[in-house]
């Protein structure tokens, strides 16, 4: 049996799946400045689901909130200062800060509208959400050739296209939504970062950094590891997605959710 997401996260999961996370996950200089130019002219900034500080602005005073202690260890030195919280019950007064970020996070929330209203709630004029959209988790090779058991984590009704949107926009009122291209080279190793580098995934190390390797069955793990394995020595991969080497950046459903308070309705 996988594991139920609920269960999944019930304890502070990145204790336990977070060990080695900055080996591999690095903000990626060109996702990082479309996140900057979403920011503005923010000076504080709330970064919620912080993590080891990726994508944390060197010039703005960021206020950092992770639950795992795990993943605060690994914040290099100089970096800012972290609240041990979590979304759901954000500990600062209404307004403390001029913007509030979640970079790949709110899917590991127990109750993410009541963490998308908190960062709603201490935020003065912005919120910034990066995310990638469950309804087109099935777009990507490796999810649908390999992992389609992956869909399966995803909540029903967020297999829907639309839905995750939808949702977001019910919460947060008037929203941009930006797509933000994957580059082949991408920096920062999340499931999707390797589109075109399809030797990546065999790396155990690169996979203990993802949380979706940490939430299959070991066996369903290796037996697609195995097949992408074959696949590549046969020729079958480049066959299928060998245009994908003509690509520099790809959609692979990501996507900047930009939140102007003042304009809100
Ligand atoms: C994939 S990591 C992303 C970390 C960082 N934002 C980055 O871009 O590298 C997801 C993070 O969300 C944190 N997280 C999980 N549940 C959370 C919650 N309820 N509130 C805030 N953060 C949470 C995890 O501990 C983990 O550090």
């Amino acid at each position: 049996m996988r594991v139920a997401y609920s269960d999944f996260m019930a304890d502070v999961a990145y204790d336990r799946i977070g060990r080695g996370y900055a080996n591999t996950r690095r903000a990626d200089p060109r996702i990082a400045a479309r996140i900057e130019a979403a920011l503005g002219d923010a000076r504080s900034v709330l970064n919620v689901g912080a993590g080891a500080g990726s994508y944390e602005s060197a010039d703005r005073k960021v206020t950092a909130v992770e639950p795992s202690a795990e993943m605060i260890a690994q914040r290099p030195s100089g970096s800012a200062p972290a609240v041990q919280a979590s979304a759901e019950a954000l500990p600062f007064e209404n307004g403390s800060f001029d913007a509030a970020t979640a970079i790949v996070t709110d899917h590991h929330w127990s109750d993410r509208a009541a963490g998308l209203r908190e960062m709603l709630r201490v935020a003065r004029h912005r919120v910034l959400i990066l995310n990638a959209d469950p309804g087109l988790a099935e777009s990507f090779w490796l999810t649908r050739d390999y992992l389609p058991g992956f869909l399966d984590l995803i909540p029903e009704q967020y297999r829907c296209t639309g839905y995750w949107e939808e949702e977001l926009r019910g919460l947060l009122g008037t929203m941009d939504v930006r797509p933000v291209p994957v580059p082949h080279d991408c920096r920062d190793g999340f499931y999707q970062a390797y589109w075109r580098r399809p030797r990546a995934y065999l790396d155990q190390k690169v996979r203990s950094s993802i949380s979706v390797f940490h939430q299959l069955l070991e066996a369903e793990v290796s037996t697609a590891i195995e097949q992408l394995r074959n696949d590549l020595g046969d020729g079958s991969w480049e066959k299928r997605h060998g245009h994908l080497h003509e690509e520099r950046e790809l959609d692979v459903g990501l996507r900047l959710i930009v939140s102007e308070l003042d304009r809100r309705v």
